[in-house]
């Protein structure tokens, strides 16, 4: 296969909406775990792995729609007292992911062990001891974490779509953790080695961005540190190899080509991590100023352009990154989009997408290409949600609000958009929310 056959042959199933029934009797477990794994508590990483993916927040909503409320105030069982639903309490994250699929895995790796990081119980799993910090990144750094994905877990609802929002995913990941520390961010590295570290069997799970900071000691090599054993996994996610065939070709063609390069994203401690969430009711069509807009459209860096419905002092209509009006046709942009998300975009003072060329770079540098662009497209959709968030504002991502009419509306003509971020002020809802301390 040439070089760029399989990402180009990927890139029709990465296109617009994912419209198909989902088999969720086909969901894997939410969390990964180790059947005879030691677990340690998180000790000094603890902070950062919380604020990096941890379970953030608990939600407490008591369903009291008209036909649950009917059914319960007139069975005989309720004796006319109005007995509610069943309550459902949820938890969310620290960060957004995907369809809420949270397919991502942090290892940790210090000079005594690799650990892989249990957000459900905020502990490490010790995946193999010994310093793993030079045999994984080729340097000797003082701390390294590495984000890998399990591609099944939102692959079983998104099908080969799914490689979009996983690489995404993992972009919101590494925006969030420049928020925290100043990391070296390797996107290019020998995915093989590192996959054979983590004791990962690729098709399944693999890792996506390898993040460095310090300076350490020197740490054995690869090949002594895989003849220490490693810890056995409890219920390993399906592989992809026959689920997915024109993912698991891409990223066949992604491990034949091992790379070396490390992304300048650059350290944004002002855009600090926040207690967010995405507004689970829509927005309530308020407008927004052109400076919260500015602050927005800065921090998602040069590949945003947007959406104005209601910012004031500027008109309805597109504009570039630099709010110069685009004097393109908005009015087709949402028709085709799924109902909600056309509700949404609405309401929403601003739509804020992230576009990218693709094609070019897979000409350009091979089937690293898609990864890595929807990795930079995370980043910068998630900068964009935090930059909201210190705003006081709202913000959804909205990857499914990215069609040939959004591309033409924002006068793309060979880029196109890759994600929409939706701004605003939420519309109130009716479960309580608490973080988690
Ligand atoms: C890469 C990415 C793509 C997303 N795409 C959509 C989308 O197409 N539609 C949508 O309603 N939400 C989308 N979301 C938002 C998630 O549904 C949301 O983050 C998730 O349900 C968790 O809820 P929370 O953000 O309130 O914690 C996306 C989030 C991410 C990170």
């Amino acid at each position: 296969m040439r070089i760029g056959e399989a990402a180009l042959a990927y890139l029709p199933h990465s296109r617009g909406e994912a419209d198909f029934e989902v088999d969720w009797s086909a969901a894997p477990a939410p969390f990964k775990t180790y059947l005879d794994a030691e677990r340690v508590p998180p000790g000094d990483f603890g902070a950062l792995l919380r604020d990096l993916y941890g379970i953030s927040r608990v939600r407490w909503s008591y369903p009291f729609g008209a036909s649950s409320w009917l059914a319960t105030a007139t069975s005989k069982e309720s004796h006319g007292f109005p007995a509610h639903a069943t309550p459902v309490v949820a938890t969310g994250r620290i960060v957004p992911s995907g369809g809420a699929r949270y397919p991502s895995e942090v290892y940790v790796a210090d000079e005594f062990a690799l650990y892989h990081y249990d957000p459900a119980h905020h502990v490490l799993d010790v995946v193999r001891r010994g310093d793993h910090r030079r045999a994984l990144t080729g340097e000797t750094p003082e701390l390294v974490l590495v984000l890998a994905s399990t591609f099944w877990r939102t692959g079983f609802k998104y099908r080969e779509f799914a490689y979009r929002p996983i690489a995404q995913d993992i972009g919101v990941l590494v925006a969030q953790a420049l928020c925290l520390k100043d990391f070296r961010v390797r996107l290019g590295f020998d995915d093989r080695r590192v996959n054979a570290l983590l004791g990962l069997d690729a098709f399944r799970e693999t890792a996506m961005a390898v993040l460095a900071i310090g300076e350490g000691s020197r740490g054995p090599d690869a090949e002594d540190l895989l003849a220490i054993p490693y810890a056995q996994v409890a219920d390993p996610a399906p592989s992809i190899a026959t689920e997915l065939p024109a993912t698991a070709r891409l990223h066949a063609a992604v491990l034949a080509q091992p790379a070396d390069f490390v992304e300048d994203f650059g350290f944004t401690p002002e855009l600090r991590v926040a207690q967010r969430s995405s507004p689970r009711n829509g927005f309530s069509r308020a407008a927004i100023t052109i400076d919260q807009l500015r602050a927005i459209l800065a921090a998602a860096g040069p590949d945003a352009r947007c959406v104005v419905n209601r910012v004031t002092g500027l008109r309805p209509g597109a504009y570039d990154r630099d709010l110069t009006p685009l004097e393109t046709d908005v009015s087709r942009i949402a028709h085709r989009w799924a109902l909600w998300t056309r509700l949404s975009f609405h309401e929403a003072a601003a739509a804020v997408f992230i576009a990218g060329d693709i094609e070019r770079e897979i000409a350009e540098s091979g089937d690293r290409a898609v990864r890595v662009r929807h990795i930079r497209t995370g980043v910068a959709v998630h900068r964009a949600a935090l930059a909201a968030a210190g705003q006081g504002l709202d913000a959804r991502i909205n990857s499914d609000g990215t069609t040939e009419e959004s591309d033409r509306a924002l006068g793309l003509t060979s880029a196109r958009t890759l994600t929409m971020l939706l701004v605003g002020v939420r519309r109130p809802g009716v479960s309580l929310e608490r973080s988690v301390p």
